[in-house]
């Protein structure tokens, strides 16, 4: 496996920072903010893409990102990075549907750095373990996933008065598991409130779908972006529509998010990139 090769990292620094060894692997430090700006958490996104920007062939059992990065090792490090400096991951119904028998841990992803991530939460002030969110409207989701089974997992379904009425005589009996309640949508930005007042959470990792980080960006909640560019191309057609990144919003020119670019690295024919949302008055496009 190829560490990562940094061309930038304009990033802004922060205190806090990745275990030595990580560090080595991610070729350069890596930190976020943590204060609770904007009285919510802080929440970034981190998608694999192929060339055309598909996340997902959406073929039967072959619909993960995994399918997308072809089973990249160091696109696993880099979620297994970006989940160990996690307070929370959130997933949209679908993704944990697709991921059903996984809990959302940094070991889970890349279990060879499990001792170095513990060691790097512990010396943070992290819990052990990001608590799983699981967003959905309806309630209409298995509740015998390893993310909501788990007693060692921390997890809470944001859902509508409806969806948690519909789950309600199963949901009481799993181990470690809230359930909120939302107007319909749950309104993202409520969402990171309620976690930054209630849990202590500054840190969201949005891990997907697409779906999800549409009405994300359209509630302009969304404060990074981590991108890996998959060399392949997957196409779509009428009888395969296959999702982009962000689905269920159509943005016009004038209302279409922009980002800025902090960062830049590559490993073999992958790139990786983070962007900050919004993009800078002074950027050029
Ligand atoms: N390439 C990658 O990096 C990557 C990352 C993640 C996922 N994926 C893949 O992408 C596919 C899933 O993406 P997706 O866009 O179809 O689904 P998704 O975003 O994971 O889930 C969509 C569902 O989440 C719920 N939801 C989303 N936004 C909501 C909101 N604001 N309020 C309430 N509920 C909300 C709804 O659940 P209900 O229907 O239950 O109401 C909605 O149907 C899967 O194939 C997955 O494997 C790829």
């Amino acid at each position: 496996m190829e560490s990562l090769t940094t061309f930038f990292d304009e990033a802004p620094p922060l205190p806090g920072e990745l275990h030595a060894s990580l560090q080595a692997l991610y070729g350069g430090n890596l930190a976020l903010p943590r204060d609770g700006r904007h009285a919510r958490a802080y929440c970034y996104a981190n998608f694999v893409t192929s060339l055309d920007g598909i996340v997902s062939f959406e073929l039967p059992k072959r619909e993960t990102g995994s399918e997308v990065s072809g089973g990249s090792q160091i696109d696993h490090v880099v979620m297994g990075i970006l989940r160990s400096l996690a307070d929370a991951v959130i997933w949209g119904s679908k993704t944990y549907r697709a991921a059903r028998r996984f809990v959302p841990t940094p070991a889970a992803i890349w279990p060879a750095g499990a001792a170095d991530f513990a060691a790097q939460r512990a010396s943070h002030g992290l819990a052990p373990t990001p608590i799983a969110v699981i967003v959905s409207q309806s309630g209409d989701l298995p509740l015998t996933g390893a993310a909501l089974c788990n007693a060692d997992q921390p997890a809470i379904i944001a859902t509508t008065s409806a969806g948690a009425a519909r789950i309600a005589a199963f949901a009481a009996d799993l181990p470690n598991t809230a359930v909120w309640t939302f107007d319909a949508p749950v309104t993202p930005s409520a969402l990171l409130a309620r976690l930054w007042a209630e849990r202590g959470v500054a840190t969201a990792l949005h891990e997907g779908g697409a779906r999800l980080l549409g009405s994300f960006l359209a509630d302009r909640a969304l404060d990074e972006l981590f991108v890996t560019r998959a060399p392949q191309v997957i196409g779509r057609s009428a009888d395969q529509p296959r999702p982009g990144l962000a689905e269920g919003v159509a943005f016009t020119p004038e209302t279409a998010p922009w980002a800025r670019i902090l960062s830049l690295k590559r490993s073999g024919s992958y790139l990786f990139a983070r962007y900050g949302f919004p993009a800078l008055p002074t950027d050029e496009r």
